[in-house]
């Protein structure tokens, strides 16, 4: 509440905060902007900003809020948010006891409050197996036009799956990224989806001249395949979540077939910094995580994120080799893809839990004309 006050005396920087609309990657061409990096520390406003941002996001979204429970008026709902109870599932797993003590309010009120949310929280259901292998059965797959790389992945990539490429700084994470959107538009007999793809850049790494040669590099019109490819830059963690969000709205008409987020986490990381804000972070992502795999579902798409690995190999948390994000990423993922350089420029690609397909390594390439085996 105290920060919404002041974002009403600051206005909001809406060219930096709002989502511009997606362009497509050949009207990035003649644009060859090269911004300023935002920084990333926040000044008052901008927290402000991110809080307005943030309801505004959930006010979009179907589900719904404690608000809407019956009983609970805006004095519940916050005592309810003060707790750390914004949503229905996490009130609908209470026992009255235990929500009576942590929100301060009556064992009687507690109790009906989370009667009520167990009816309205979207927990879910089974289906049966049959069910679900009709399903499966619409599951395509994307060819990297990497022998070793479909090989290790039982034939490509999936649809209706999110999969998570980590990896060191300069271990090809923007590569595969590029690679596949190009490989994307390619006809289905050739292994593509001839589908559009929605690119959310937030590093400033998306480079149409690297598509160019990637399509030159399967015999592609460079011009068709980057009119396929909506790049939007993400500037914040907010900002990123919105432009997910307006993926929905900007889909109708297209067919969207890959959804790509390089990096998912670096706005996250450099927003929520110290262990008091982790709880803050991991739920947003979780959020964002959430959207990403409902576009996945809803469209029969990939989606594809890039992660770093932890940079600080002496920190006691930090193992080198593992990507940060943390649980909700891994649970997340259904495919985690460990990128590292090898000896004589050749890359090494690692298939981490799997849910259908062994542990294993390839090794590839990356040359000027993509990937190669
Ligand atoms: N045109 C090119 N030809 C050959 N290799 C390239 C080309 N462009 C980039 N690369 C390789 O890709 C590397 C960068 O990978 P990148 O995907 O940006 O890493 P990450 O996203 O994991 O930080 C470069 O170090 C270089 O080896
Ligand atoms: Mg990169």
């Amino acid at each position: 509440m105290r920060n919404l006050q002041v974002s009403h005396q600051a206005p909001l920087k809406s060219s930096l905060i709002y989502p511009q609309p997606l362009v497509s990657g050949s009207d990035t061409m003649s644009t060859t902007s090269k911004k300023k990096k935002t920084t990333s520390k926040k000044d008052e406003s901008l927290v402000a900003e991110e809080d307005i941002l943030m309801a505004a996001v959930d006010d979009e979204a179907p589900e719904v809020s404690i608000e809407d429970l019956p009983g609970v008026g805006p004095a519940t709902a916050e005592k309810l948010r003060e707790a750390g109870f914004d949503e229905l599932l996490a009130l609908a797993v209470m026992s009255p006891g235990d929500l009576a003590d942590q929100a301060e309010l009556g064992e009687a009120v507690a109790g009906k409050i989370i009667n009520a949310a167990k009816k309205m929280a979207n927990i879910g259901g089974f289906v049966s197996g049959v069910a679900l292998l009709d399903r499966r059965r619409e599951v395509q797959k994307l060819s990297s036009k990497v022998q070793s790389i479909d090989d290790l992945l039982g034939g490509g990539f999936e649809t209706q799956a999110l999969v998570e490429v980590y990896g060191a700084f300069g271990s090809g994470k923007t590569q595969i990224g590029h690679q596949l959107a190009v490989n994307c538009t390619m006809s289905v007999e050739d292994g593509g989806f001839d589908g559009d793809v929605f690119y959310i850049d937030t590093e400033d790494t998306f480079r149409p001249e690297r598509i160019t040669q990637m399509a030159r590099g399967h015999g592609l019109d460079p011009d068709a395949v980057l009119k396929r490819i909506h790049v939007a830059r993400a500037y914040n963690p907010a900002h990123q979540m919105l432009l997910a969000e307006e993926i929905k709205r900007m889909s109708k008409g297209l067919n969207v077939k890959m959804i790509i987020v390089d990096s998912l986490t670096s706005h996250f990381r450099a927003e929520y910094i110290g262990r008091g804000m982790l709880a803050n972070r991991q739920q947003k992502l979780n959020r964002h995580l959430k959207d990403l795999k409902q576009l996945a579902d809803v469209n029969n798409a990939l989606v594809l994120v890039t992660n770093q690995v932890h940079s600080k190999p002496d920190a006691m948390w930090g193992d080198p080799t593992k990507p940060i994000g943390g649980h909700v990423l891994a649970h997340a993922s259904t495919f985690r893809l460990y990128l590292r350089k090898a000896k004589g420029g050749r890359r090494i690609a690692r298939l981490v839990d799997s849910p259908n397909l062994p542990d294993g390594e390839c090794v590839y390439q990356v040359t000027q004309e993509g990937l190669r085996d």
